[in-house]
């Protein structure tokens, strides 16, 4: 179906399903071409439906056999089916079962969704609506049933067997070569939760036992010979088992939970009850083929999916209008998790690295939209960075506005009041206006605004009367669909520092909740402080503690004191990031003054040696996210118009160069008191010292290319972990050499069977800012290990280079033609990661005239490609609207 008539879904035409399906009994027999499904559904009526409706199940490129009701086929006169529907207009007054029989090619199905074959395993994707490519289901995650799965395979091809819940029976087949096993879930739920893989896969595998007493077997299934690489993803199940008990009081509900690593996979992860299915990229861990990145990434993801069990599985969405309601929390969940289990503020940095990069740029462009949208052709494209990293600061802006306490008790009415159920905000939000006795209908605003706010900040000092007083506005910009915006609840984290640290505050207002926290509410507010002995720096929104800009006219000096002395580590970081920014941003325009930057330059090379002459030791993970300033792209985003990605690149070069230089001298000393002894260790201490001295390894690269370049080399012969590796091939392309090619070459030599340190080998020659980039890609993908048919190749490479700000903007249009191709390409054989790919256009209207003329075409060429999926359709038409 095109786009153009496909229905928009809107969130006010929620109905309840008519009918209910109580339990569904699959009977599933494996075969590459020929897969055959037997769906038994118990049916009824939904009392909340409208009474003697006709049944419409939803399907998809499905292809029915046989159908009968109450055990007697029916005849062809009293239903129609099609690929996309099956319909009984005059289904029986009472109860009944409906048998469906349906036939699948597994090995064809290269969309990934449904029911498909990876690498000779079988394996599911449902959500969000995939469980209709597999039978004829009313497919909608408020039709929540109890399953009863019986699986049959070949002995030799699928020897492991698996689905959702505990394991009721297994056998053989006797002389047919062929065995069956029998799975049966308890827990009622939606179908976009159904799982099953079948193949020949390893384990590894470890007992555990709940808070309230409950044993679990746990396994992590990977292909064979790779058992060796499933450890730490085990070890990060049990961690977040035991973390998710103590802070959130949940315990784990089935005799199994099961991990399996697939090598297909369009997205990350999935929560399938009883039995996730991963992204192999997400799981599979050993030194030399993971870098500190993954193994963080796998403890992660492994934790957001098991979250999901409550947040998500045990209480579900009503609809996918509220996808946030288990997509935000668990992201705040897993973000959580991390900081407890590593550092909290270098993990808070991090994640407001993603969420600007990715959320604010989303915000700022054409495919804006609310936390919770309103309306959606394809639902498969709102599983964005608005819906999820946003929709998580949504929670955690709720539990820094009603406290620790409250939002836990909320927590704990939520899990209590809405288990078993399908939810919505509503509901959600219900539990922690009740625990915390506010009134959060003000609050609530978040989940239905799109944009940005900005906060507008500047003081005062009246040095005689000693008050300091602050003044506050926000404004949120227009976004598409919503000219006009209202304030949202802003609640803002501050600190009045002095010489000597944080200064006491004490305001009359009413408007200053305490404890260092303002709430801006309204559009603007002014706030008096008495009693201030000094002039004092504002430091606000310290944590990040509300998703907005802040501009606040703070000088460099102002800035840098800020950097060091702040009790703030977040707003350390900010200081000198803002210093940055602001340099980058007058320096980035085309034909700008530079001296400023020099000056800048100096200024921050200092700051940044004597912080890593006192501090570089104390903690190099925190070092190293101050040291890396902000990238290209943020830049672009901040100057917001008529962006020319050359001059914004130019000027962050001469930045970073002038920060290397000043850094030159102490580096060897630091670098040398940084390596790490022993064996290779992920955990973050060890992790945080590599960062650090990587970064360095960068800034040297780059400002001293000859040295550099020996370095790089030397690291990467000695290096016993991928990580190091990985920093000298990556420092390495910004120095343009033979060198460069040579250690390139060394590194795909070393890695030839490794397709997922492959990626990184992929991605990092995409990234290279130089002209030439286009052509290496393209003879890149003509590299054994690309295909366009594996999602995580094309991600490295395509979308690696779509990633690459001087080179996808390139001024001749060309990066743009180049990837537009591969979106229509793409888009016959797997529309969700061409749709995917189409995404990273949406920031082309900030650029300068000619580049979007550039970028419109390619939009429009693909916009106009006949039988386009409604994904790629659907992100086309938007971008250009
Ligand atoms: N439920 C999603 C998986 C998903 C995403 C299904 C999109 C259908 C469409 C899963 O819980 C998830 O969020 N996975 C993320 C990783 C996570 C750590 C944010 C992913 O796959 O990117
Ligand atoms: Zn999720």
């Amino acid at each position: 179906m095109r786009n153009d008539d496909a229905p928009l879904i809107r969130l006010e035409d929620y109905r309840p399903s008519n009918w209910l399906i109580d339990t569904v009994d699959l009977d599933i027999s494996l075969h590459p071409q020929k897969t055959r499904v037997r769906a038994l559904l118990a049916l009824r009526a939904n009392p909340a439906g409208e009474p003697g409706s006709p049944l419409v199940l939803d399907g998809d490129e499905l292809a029915l056999k046989a159908l009968s009701i109450d055990g007697r086929p029916l005849d062809a006169s009293a239903y129609e089916a099609t690929p996309q529907a099956l319909t009984i207009p005059n289904p029986p007054p009472h109860d009944f079962t409906l048998t469906i029989e349906t036939e699948l090619d597994p090995s064809a199905n290269t969309k990934l969704m449904g029911l498909y074959r990876s690498s000779r395993v079988y394996c599911t994707q449902c959500e969000a609506d995939g469980f209709r490519r597999i039978t004829y289901f009313l497919d909608r995650p408020d039709v929540m049933s109890v399953y009863t799965v019986r699986l049959e395979a070949e002995k030799a091809e699928a020897p492991v067997l698996l689905s959702n819940g505990n394991l009721v029976a297994a056998g053989e087949i006797p002389g047919s070569g062929r065995h069956f096993a029998v799975w049966h879930d308890p827990h009622p739920k939606p179908a976009y939760l159904f799982a099953l893989v079948g193949g020949a896969l390893d384990h590894v595998r470890q007992d555990y036992v709940t808070a309230d007493g409950h044993k679990v077997e746990l396994a992590v299934y990977v292909e064979p010979g790779k058992a060796g690489r499933a450890g730490w993803a085990l070890d990060s199940l049990v961690r977040c088992m035991r973390w998710d008990e103590q802070v959130f009081g949940r315990n784990y509900d089935l005799d199994v939970f099961n991990v399996v690593a697939v090598s297909d996979f369009n997205m990350g992860a999935m929560e399938n009850k009883g039995l996730n299915i991963f992204n192999d990229k997400y799981v599979l861990a050993d030194p030399q083929t993971a870098t500190d990145g993954d193994y963080a990434s796998i403890e992660a993801i492994i934790a957001h999916e098991y979250f999901h069990n409550w947040t998500g599985n045990r209480i579900t969405c009503r609809d996918w209008f509220q996808l946030c309601l288990k997509e935000g929390l668990t992201v705040f969940r897993d973000q959580e998790f991390s900081s407890d289990e590593r550092s909290r503020p270098v993990k808070r940095i991090a994640d407001v690295r993603t969420l600007r990069s990715t959320q604010f740029s989303e915000d700022a462009g054409p495919l804006a939209h609310p936390v919770r949208p309103r309306a959606y052709k394809e639902i498969n494209n709102f599983y964005t960075p608005t819906v999820y990293e946003k929709g998580a600061e949504v929670i955690r802006m709720l539990k820094v506005l009603i406290g620790d306490d409250a939002f836990r008790q909320g927590m704990d009415l939520y899990f209590e009041r809405c288990d078993g159920t399908a939810a919505t905000i509503e509901a959600f939000l219900a539990c922690f206006a009740e625990a915390s006795g506010q009134d959060l209908s003000d609050f609530a605003r978040w989940y239905e605004q799109a944009g940005t706010p900005t906060i507008v900040a500047s003081g005062r000092y009246d040095a005689a009367a000693k008050r300091y007083t602050l003044d506050l506005a926000q404004s949120t910009p227009p976004t598409p669909g919503q000219p006009e915006k209202q304030p949202v609840v802003l609640p803002i984290r501050f600190g009045l520092v002095g010489a000597k640290g944080d200064l006491p505050l004490k305001t009359a207002s009413n408007a200053y909740a305490g404890d260092g926290l303002i709430v801006l509410d309204g559009a603007c507010l002014s706030l008096g402080f008495e009693d201030v002995p000094e002039a004092p720096i504002p430091s606000l929104l310290r944590g990040f503690s509300a998703p907005a800009r802040l501009e606040l006219d703070l000088g460099d000096a102002d800035l840098l004191r800020l950097f060091s002395s702040d009790s703030d580590s977040f707003n350390r970081w900010q200081a000198l990031q803002s210093v940055a920014t602001r340099a980058l941003v007058t320096a980035g325009k085309p034909g700008a003054d530079q001296k400023p930057l020099a000056a800048t330059a100096t200024a921050l090379g200092e700051a940044l040696d004597a912080f890593l002459k006192a501090d570089g030791l104390t903690d190099p993970a925190f070092a190293a996210q101050v040291l890396r300033l902000p990238a290209p792209a943020d830049i672009a985003r901040e100057i917001g118009k008529d962006v020319d990605p050359e001059a914004i690149f130019a000027a962050h070069r001469s930045l970073s160069s002038a920060i290397g230089k000043a850094l030159l001298g102490n580096m060897p000393g630091l670098s040398a008191a940084l390596a790490t002894s022993g064996p290779y260790r992920p955990d973050a201490a060890s992790a945080g010292r590599r960062a650090l001295r990587n970064e360095l390894l960068g800034l040297a690269a780059l400002c001293a290319p000859a040295k550099g370049a020996d370095l790089c080399e030397e690291q990467f012969g000695a290096a016993d972990n991928l990580t190091d590796r990985l920093a000298a091939l990556a420092a390495m392309t910004l120095i343009p050499s033979e060198r460069r090619e040579v250690l390139i070459a060394r590194f795909a030599e070393a890695y030839a069977n490794e397709p997922l340190v492959l990626d990184k080998w992929l991605m990092a020659q995409a990234l290279i800012p130089e002209p030439a980039t286009l052509d290496r890609v393209k003879k890149l993908m003509q590299h054994p290990v690309f295909s366009l048919g594996n999602p995580n190749r094309v991600r490295a490479l395509i979308g690696g280079f779509a990633a690459n700000l001087t080179q996808f903007n390139r001024p001749d249009g060309e990066g743009y033609g180049f990837v537009s191709d591969i979106v229509i390409a793409l888009d016959r054989t797997n529309p969700q990661v061409a749709s995917r790919l189409l995404g990273s256009f949406k920031s082309w209207r900030m650029l300068e005239p000619r580049r979007q003329r550039f970028a419109r075409e390619a939009l429009s060429t693909v916009a106009r490609m006949p039988n386009l999926s409604r994904d790629v359709a659907d992100i086309a038409e938007r971008a250009l609207a």
